[in-house]
């Protein structure tokens, strides 16, 4: 569904401090992809009109993903708080008339589906003025308590630091997303004081003076784990462990079979076909797609890659940026391919580097080739033909052509081209001395016999 009237402001201007990093806290990767571009996804899925994300003075990479993703960009210069935080979109939603809904780019795990239950309390025939997400935390500690009437609407928002201790036993808590009417948000949040405990801005104070205005609120209530935001590294760790036990029970459902789930990573954007399998020890970084019927063995490692359908990886296969595995080939142990095709059917199955190069359909690479595509200054390009077969240990310095057909000897190092249905072989050629190893043992230990 589109939500055309919708404006979301994600606040991300936050400092961080605890991550103790140079990177903005929002830009920490989950599940291979910035927690920030998590929130901006899931503006995607709900189709909203117009975003805007609030970012501190200082931080160009929030600005750049901000931008890329369609997003516009308002800075709040000073940090005073969240209210003061939203109002810095306000230039930025001139004219927008709609709801305004607010999320954190620190809390990225939130579904659409519990965004969508808020936007339609929000249109709900109460009119509430603010519908916030709310959640039964099992240890409220500083989140801001909600607030209800008898009736159980929702009267004001108290942040923990500010309430009472009847108000601190009070375990439904803010998840700090929230829909506002767009058509009195500015004037709430220009009304908001900072007269509190941190001396700030509060979003939070939003409710209570709807409610002084006469206007309902109201919650809509979602699972804790969506709402798990971070602060700390150890936020961060506890959140990506929540995030893919989450895309392991969803690829599971998806048709994916998996020995050990709990020690197979995915990122955000992995995709999986049909009856993938996949043993213990697996790791997908960002940018992976897998075709149907691929078998993966233990302790693959898979970044940036296309793998056909039927294709067998591993154990140990790792699949470097701009890797293509065509249908039903083989990348066996100790395998490294980068910006490379291997097309339908072949073989690399063990202790080799393909990188620049193409594999021609059903030719078969055998062990410890390396191709040397890097002469210290530039990259080149190994093409090796359909039904070509290398012999093991064979070194293809590139730029170099093994054309359709040919065969290398094992132990070759080709530096020209071998053209179609060719032998190439460049080692030494073998001298054999008969009985020479017997008479050579035989004098050490004679002499070895005298010293002593
Ligand atoms: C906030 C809520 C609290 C809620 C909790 C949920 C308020 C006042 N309190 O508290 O009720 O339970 O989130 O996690 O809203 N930010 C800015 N600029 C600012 C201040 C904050 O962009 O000046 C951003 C932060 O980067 C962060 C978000 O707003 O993404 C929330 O700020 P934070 O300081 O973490 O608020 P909490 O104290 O956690
Ligand atoms: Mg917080």
């Amino acid at each position: 569904m589109s939500e055309p009237s919708v404006a979301a402001v994600i606040l991300a201007a936050g400092l961080g401090t605890r991550m103790k990093s140079e990177l903005p806290k929002v830009m920490h990767p989950v599940c291979g992809r910035p927690m920030l571009a998590h929130v901006l996804a899931l503006m995607d899925e709900l189709a909203v009109a117009r975003r805007v994300v609030v970012s501190g003075p200082d931080t160009p990479a929030v600005a750049a993903l901000a931008e890329a993703s369609g997003a516009q960009v308002a800075v709040q210069a000073e940090r005073l708080g969240t209210a003061h935080a939203v109002l810095a979109a306000k230039g930025a939603l001139a004219g927008h008339g709609g709801d305004v809904l607010v999320a954190f780019g620190d809390t990225p795990l939130i579904s659409a589906e519990t965004v969508r239950r808020a936007l339609d309390a929000r249109r709900s025939a109460a009119d509430p003025a603010v519908v916030v997400l709310g959640f039964d935390a099992a240890d409220p500690g500083s989140y801001g308590r909600l607030i209800l009437g008898a009736g159980g609407a929702l009267e004001a928002i108290v942040e923990a630091k500010d309430a009472t201790p009847e108000q601190r036993a009070v375990t439904l808590c803010n998840s700090g997303v929230m829909v506002l009417d767009g058509r009195i948000a500015w004037d709430l949040l220009s009304a908001v004081g900072n007269a509190n405990a941190k001396g700030e801005y509060y979003l939070t104070d939003a409710v209570a003076l709807a409610r002084a205005a006469g206007r309902a609120c109201a919650v809509v209530e979602g699972a804790e784990e969506e709402f798990l935001g971070v602060n700390t590294r150890a936020d961060l760790a506890a959140l990506e462990a929540t995030a893919q036990t989450r895309l392991r029970a969803k690829w599971l459902a998806g048709g994916v079979t998996m020995t050990d789930p709990t020690t197979v990573y995915f990122s955000a954007d992995t995709r999986l076909g049909r009856d993938v399998v996949i043993d213990p020890f697996v790791v997908f970084g960002p940018g992976v797609s897998i075709g149907d019927d691929v078998t993966i063995k233990s302790f693959c490692h898979f970044e940036n890659a296309q793998v056909a359908a039927g294709a067998i990886l591993g154990p140990y296969a790792r699949l470097r940026p701009g890797a293509e595995i065509g249908p039903g080939a083989h990348i066996g142990n100790f395998v490294e391919i980068k910006k490379s095709r291997v097309e339908e059917g072949a073989k690399v199955n063990h202790l080799t580097y393909i990188g620049d190069a193409r594999v021609g359909a059903g030719a078969n690479v055998g062990a410890g080739t390396i191709t040397c595509n890097y002469d210290g200054f530039t990259k080149s390009f190994t093409d090796i033909g359909a039904g070509a077969f290398i012999g093991s240990n064979t070194s293809l310095v590139a730029p170099v052509t093994v054309g359709d057909g040919a065969i290398v000897g094992a132990g070759s190092v080709v530096t020209h081209e071998v053209p179609a249905d060719a032998l190439a072989v460049t080692r030494a050629p073998q001298k054999t001395l008969a009985g020479w190893a017997a008479r050579f043992r035989a004098k050490m230990r004679a002499a070895k016999a005298k010293k002593n």
